[in-house]
């Protein structure tokens, strides 16, 4: 499979030690992964303008990172949103990004989507988990797993042994 990991962290530190695990285990079993580091990226807001899906057929009228990742959603056949848990949620800067999507509506390959979470605490992730559920059922993704990790178990060899094994499964 054609992987597409969206990395909503701008550090390069819990969550991308998870996308690491998570690489590393889907390349052993065969997969292609590409990670795209929308933490870091200039991603505004949906205006809600229906300029895509009026004279823009599918573009969004917005000219910024948002174009450097959506040929990546277009072709994936899995997705996997990467985030740091900001104030109960994932990051602005992936949320931007989901929300962007209205400009092609779904995905239009993926049949399978993945979370990977990062946070200081524990049981902080119910809305996170709310929106990914919704979201794949939107969009027609098998919810492949979810997998989070808190304080501690952030880069630990056992949630990262975790995260390698349920990549080498998909
Ligand atoms: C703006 C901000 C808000 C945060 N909000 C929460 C939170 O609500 N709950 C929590 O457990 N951790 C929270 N954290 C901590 C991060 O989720 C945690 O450090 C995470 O592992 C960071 O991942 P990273 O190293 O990939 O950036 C917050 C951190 C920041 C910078």
């Amino acid at each position: 499979m054609k992987i597409a990991v969206f990395n909503g962290s701008p550090r390069k530190e819990n969550t991308s030690a998870m996308v690491q695990a998570f690489r590393e285990g889907a390349k052993a079993a065969g997969h292609e992964v590409a990670e795209y580091q929308v933490g870091r990226m200039k991603i505004a807001g949906c205006m809600a303008c229906e300029y895509c899906h009026t004279k823009g057929e599918g573009a969004c009228v917005q000219k910024d990172d948002f174009e450097k990742i959506l040929p990546a959603y277009k072709e994936a056949d899995m997705i996997v949103f990467a985030s740091p848990i900001y104030y109960f949620v994932m990051s602005a800067q992936m949320e931007a990004a989901i929300q962007r999507l209205y400009c092609i509506g779904k995905p239009l390959k993926a049949k399978k989507g993945a979370l990977l979470l990062s946070s200081h605490s524990p049981g902080v992730y119910d809305a996170a988990i709310a929106q990914f559920k919704g979201f794949t059922a939107y969009v027609n993704m098998e919810n492949a797993g979810v997998i989070t990790a808190h304080g501690d178990e952030n880069k630990s060899d056992s949630k990262m042994n975790e995260i390698r094994d349920f990549a080498k499964k998909l």
